[in-house]
């Protein structure tokens, strides 16, 4: 039975997938821990304060706990880490390294995601393919890269069952996303509940990979429990579902508001981190090896999106449904 101990809990996927791993493995078997106080964070699972730079006390973290795997979500996204570097080199690489070296004393299996931002312009855009040239020309780049050749690095080396997936931009309505440039995508409806209107900072038609938030989750639960002489690769699956405009975005929600009103303020940061990576991902790797499918449509997940949000709505009062 899987022990499984997460970093960077409290953020935009840890939210979701922590529920859903206590649901899978029982609530006992999951320990959450986040940089952040668990006070203000927490849900079902056990819950700590873990700062995963800090070696000494994420290994005393996963012995005490008896760990079978590390699921480790702690890093800095692709526009924080244009305005600070230096730091998110700092937190993504020695985050993972830490959790690499763990995992090989304790002999545990690690999920860490990449990400599509693995990608550069050198890179065939529509579709990227699972094998390709990966020149980033942003720092989150360069450490997801550096991040996929650590993880086939301790497998090779130590025997280290280390599993990832290129994650496009996720949309979701549980936890915001911090800093990424697809999250456009997430703001953009709580805009629309809350003003009926946005100003976007992407051009109108910058076409981007996204998936919806139950995808993404299914697919960590799916990969973790595939079986690892089906994989050849470790890091990491390219895995998609749609790929859409903000303008294209911003048609989907009128057919729930329609007086819905979208404008457009490009960030030159933000734009150039998004032109310079692929419209969308091949993913028949993942497809044939584990079995990979996404559910979600455009249509479906603007419709989800909106019942998610004004469940919250309902529960918190006023606002953005509780951010
Ligand atoms: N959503 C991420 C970002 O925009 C991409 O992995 O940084």
């Amino acid at each position: 039975m899987k022990r499984i101990l997460i970093t960077g809990a409290a953020g935009q996927i840890g939210t979701e997938l922590g529920a859903r791993l206590a649901d899978r493995y029982g609530p006992g078997a999951i320990l959450a821990t986040d940089i952040r106080a668990p006070s203000v964070w927490a849900g079902t699972a056990p819950a700590e304060q873990l700062d995963c730079l800090d070696l000494v006390a994420l290994r005393d973290a996963v012995k005490r706990f008896r760990a079978t795997h590390i699921v480790h979500l702690a890093a800095v996204l692709s526009a924080a880490a244009e305005r600070d570097p230096a730091r998110a080199y700092r937190i993504n690489m020695g985050g993972l390294v830490n959790v690499l070296q763990v995992a090989a004393e304790c002999v545990c299996g690690v999920f860490t995601p990449s990400s599509i931002a693995v990608f550069g312009p050198d890179t065939p855009r529509d579709p990227a393919p699972q094998s390709t040239l990966q020149r980033p020309t942003t720092m989150y780049g360069v450490t997801k890269v550096a991040g996929e050749l650590l993880c086939d690095y301790y497998h090779t080396r130590f025997g280290v069952d280390a599993r990832g997936l290129r994650f496009p931009g996720l949309v979701s309505y549980t936890a915001p996303p911090g800093g990424g440039t697809t999250d456009y995508a997430v703001d953009i409806f709580h805009a629309a509940l809350d003003t009926g209107r946005y100003t976007c900072f992407l051009e109108a038609d910058t076409r981007m990979d996204m998936m919806y938030m139950p995808d993404a989750i299914r697919a960590i639960l799916e990969l973790l429990e595939a079986p690892s002489e089906n994989l050849v690769h470790r890091n990491a699956f390219n895995i998609s579902s749609m790929h859409f405009t903000p303008a294209e975005l911003a048609d989907a929600i009128r057919v729930h508001i329609p007086g819905f009103e979208i404008h457009y303020a490009p960030d030159p940061l933000r734009q150039a981190i998004a032109d310079s990576w692929p419209t969308r991902l091949d993913d028949s790797e993942a497809r044939e090896q584990w079995g990979w499918c996404p559910e979600y449509e455009l249509p479906d997940m603007v419709a989800d999106m909106f019942r998610g949000l004004g469940k919250r709505l309902a529960r918190h009062g006023s606002g953005s449904a509780g951010r």
